[in-house]
């Protein structure tokens, strides 16, 4: 068991989240697709899925990746905690921990290389790949090991692929601690990454923001300095951690939090992730899953805002119905 993220707390206490390692498997292992089937969390070695991509670079892309715009995220940190900006209109003292503006990629390339190494502020590409792009890249994309993932898609019953979002970051930029809902199968082209993992079922230990919050699925906590007199189960966590590199695949199941880092190997860090919508065929048995109890808490969470129409009345309806009856 690796020993990680060394914390210190305010009052110096010192504390180690114990973590073990991801599993790795070639793909012709079969122990690779029986942790996908049972929705664990494995880093697969030589997938190929992206193969075709594996000349992707900063040069590369802002020759071939065409004139349309892309996502680029500014942080005053290392971090890029993800807000939605629907949620935000709702909450008046929000204040949005990244900018983001629309830009043609060589703009984030120029932006990139001209980053003063003494900043502080770093930038980070999301963009899901569409029709803007190139014809090169369009081959290469075609090229992508479709009927890996899709054998895949077809034998755990996933729902149809979203998205394929291309991140290009730059060392050290970090995604902290989340979950989404769906499937993502993370391909890894560039430098390489470092997830932490833990399963849904440490969902109290992680203190995630009520549904309605524009952080919703983030974790409130800050595993790099929790303040444990307000998080203090976070004692209690334990998860996984693993580094892709380029060429390799990680499963992350959905509901699984997971934070990502860029190491610092590379100038660049490129990455491409395949998401899938959950199955709507998945059988009820009891005892449910941590990831169908997930699923019920912001299914309940959400009905009760609805029918509330006022998040602050939220919290005393639900202490209404609990504290003293079902305590
Ligand atoms: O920074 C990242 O690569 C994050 C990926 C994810 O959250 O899926
Ligand atoms: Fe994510």
């Amino acid at each position: 068991m690796a020993e990680c993220f060394q914390t210190e707390t305010e009052n110096k206490k010192r504390f180690t989240i114990p973590l073990k390692q991801i599993p790795r498997f070639s793909v012709n292992d079969s122990q690779a697709n029986a942790l996908i089937n049972s929705r664990e969390p494995v880093i697969i070695t030589d997938t190929h899925l992206v193969s075709s991509a594996c000349n992707w670079d900063l040069d590369y892309l802002s020759r071939h990746i065409g004139d349309g715009l892309f996502t680029v995220y500014r942080s005053k940190s290392h971090k890029f905690k993800y807000y939605s900006d629907k949620k935000s209109l709702a909450i008046k003292e929000f204040t949005p921990p990244t900018s983001q503006e629309e830009m043609p990629f060589q703009e984030f390339v120029n932006l990139i290389k001209s980053h003063p190494k003494s900043s502080s502020e770093r930038i980070y590409l999301q963009q899901a790949l569409n029709n803007s792009v190139g014809p090169k890249i369009v081959e290469q994309f075609v090229n992508f090991n479709w009927s890996y993932v899709t054998g895949l898609q077809r034998s755990n019953n996933w729902g149809p692929l979203t998205s394929n979002l291309l991140l290009v970051g730059m060392p050290g930029n970090v995604t902290p601690v989340h979950y989404d809902e769906q499937e993502n199968m993370f391909a890894q082209i560039r430098g390489s990454k470092r997830l932490v993992l833990f399963n849904p079922d440490q969902f109290e230990n992680l203190y995630p923001y009520p549904v309605h919050h524009p952080h919703d699925r983030q974790s409130q906590v800050d595993l790099d300095n929790p303040d444990l007199n307000r998080f203090p189960n976070v004692t209690r966590l334990c998860g996984y951690e693993g580094v892709v590199g380029p060429g390799e695949v990680i499963y992350i199941p959905m509901y699984w939090w997971h934070q990502v880092e860029s190491m610092t190997d590379s100038e660049e860090n490129i990455s491409v992730n395949f998401w899938y919508m959950a199955g709507n065929n998945e059988k009820i048995e009891y005892p449910l899953s941590a990831q169908q109890k997930v699923s019920m808490t912001r299914n309940i969470e959400k009905m009760i805002l609805q029918a509330l129409n006022d998040a602050d009345e939220v919290a005393p309806f639900m202490r209404m119905m609990v504290l003293g009856r079902y305590t």
